[in-house]
């Protein structure tokens, strides 16, 4: 076991005001914490006259994403008005029948099933890198963090639509995604904890966004015309296609509601993966024990031969690599709802309109919770078949509840099987001096793109 500790920023010895605490968060979000927090379970903040209540407490979390889930399903209002040029009606903000219709039709397209089917793109766009890293002298240093991007990018673009995007399309795609996203995150981060948009920074940028997300909508469109007149049975577009109705029922979809769905499985299907692996590398690069372990679990699964779909059961130390990982680094960091009626929690009052925020962050390095919580051990995540202590809900990086990510499982297979991939050929190194770093923004990744050496194993 390693005595590894990562960094992260700066605790605060004592609570921050309401004012110093908006201003820490518009720069990151992760540096408003006090010490204590670590040690809370549930604390509240009034800003502006809106409660919002911080749920650090697996009971709390199991109230508000669980149990209560139908007083606590709305997102917050500028989330929604900023994703919707973008997403329309899609899954990631709508709420009430609509989500749970489309929910309810897309469960099914990622069981075990499909996604073992799809887990082939996930090798064959691994093993195309590899080529591609092969051509690298050693010690040539790479941008980890866009590599791992282009990957999961990739990755997600074949799955949804196969070759029915081409390369040129799928990099304009790609490219006005980024263009959105660089355009959502100048706005304030405070707005997605819902404070109201009339503060200095938080003017929306729409004209650009807007532009963005048309060139989106237009290529989208084309390629469901084509895939329509073509249908390639394997992409998950294809399977889009078969609730495809010009009449509206209870199973059927418009091609505008198909259009958007598979908007938000390109938007939350790549950068989340791509910022984990990217974590891990650093992660492994610290601490030559867990390195040695993986090239022993990868070698012994593997040996000369690349992955299947079957190996994902095998590589258990790969995935409890990317498990400590995301309770270190959790992608998405903070979750936010709005209560929609009154309520009470441990004897207080939550009246409606209250933000409720449970932050992976904090519950991932809960001193109650976690033995040594700030180091890097993936052996905690390595069942031996006794049943663990620990309640479930202190860790949930892909959320809890009925809005659960739906790509849990497809993420998983997909980081096991890439990390395994590359691990078998590669090592990458921090180079000498180089200090390393975080951003939080909506996800929070390494700062800079993560320069990184590569040598061949
Ligand atoms: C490391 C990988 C991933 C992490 C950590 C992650 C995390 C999350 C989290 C925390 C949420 C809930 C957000 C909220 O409640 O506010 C979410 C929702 C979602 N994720 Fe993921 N995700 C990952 C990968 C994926 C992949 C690969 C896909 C698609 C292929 C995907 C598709 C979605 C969708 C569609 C939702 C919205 C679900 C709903 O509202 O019903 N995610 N994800």
């Amino acid at each position: 076991m390693t005595d590894f500790i990562p960094p992260y920023p700066k605790r605060h010895e004592k609570r921050l005001g309401p004012i110093d605490t908006l201003i820490h968060a518009r720069r990151d979000l992760l540096s408003i914490w006090p010490e204590a927090a670590f040690n809370k379970q549930f604390m509240s903040i009034k800003i502006i006259n809106r409660s919002i209540f911080v749920v650090n407490h697996p009971n709390i979390i199991r109230h508000v994403f669980i149990t209560n889930h139908a007083n606590y399903e709305k997102k917050s209002i500028l989330m929604r008005k900023a994703l919707e040029p973008l997403l329309g009606d899609g899954l990631f903000i709508s709420d009430g029948a609509t989500w749970a219709k489309h929910r309810e039709l897309e469960t099914p397209l990622f069981s075990t099933e499909q996604v073992a089917k799809y887990s082939q793109v996930m090798i064959d766009t691994t093993e195309e890198r590899v080529k591609q890293w092969s051509s690298f002298k050693s010690d040539s240093t790479i941008p980890v963090l866009s590599e791992m991007g282009q990957l999961t990018a990739e990755i997600i673009c074949r799955t949804l639509f196969g070759n029915q995007l081409g390369a040129a399309q799928a990099a304009q795609v790609i490219k006005s995604f980024a263009d959105y996203q660089a355009v959502i995150e100048q706005m304030d981060i405070n707005s997605f904890l819902g404070m109201p948009s009339w503060l200095p920074g938080l003017k929306w940028g729409s004209s650009k966004a807007n532009k963005a997300a048309k060139v989106i909508h237009d290529i989208v469109d084309n390629v469901i015309v084509e895939a329509e007149k073509n249908i390639n049975s394997s992409t998950l577009l294809a399977q889009f296609l078969k609730f495809q109705s010009n009449v509206v029922t209870s199973t059927t979809l418009t091609r505008q509601q198909i259009r958007n769905e598979l908007i938000v499985l390109f938007m939350a299907g790549h950068e989340t993966t791509a910022n984990t692996m990217a974590w891990a590398w650093y992660l492994i690069s610290q601490c030559p024990e867990v390195e040695q372990r993986l090239h022993a679990e990868v070698d012994s699964v593997l040996g000369n031969r690349s992955a299947t779909f079957s190996d994902f059961h095998l590589l258990t130390y790969t995935r409890s690599i990317l498990e400590e990982t995301m309770r270190l680094y959790p992608p998405v960091p903070i979750l936010s709802r709005e209560a929609k009626a009154d309520d009470v929690i441990r004897k207080r009052h939550v009246p409606a309109g209250s933000i409720m925020v449970a932050v992976p962050w904090l519950l991932h390095r809960h001193k109650q919770y976690w033995d040594k919580p700030d180091h890097f051990i993936p052996e905690r995540f390595l069942h031996d078949g006794t049943e663990s202590k620990q309640d479930r809900l202190t860790y949930i990086p892909f959320s809890i509840g009925p809005r659960v990510c739906i790509g849990k499982y497809f993420g998983t297979v997909e980081m096991t099987l890439c990390l395994a991939i590359l691990a078998r050929h590669f090592r990458l190194r921090v180079p000498e001096g180089q200090q390393v770093t975080h951003e939080c923004r909506l996800t929070l990744r390494p700062k800079n793109n993560l320069p990184m050496q590569i040598t061949m194993r």
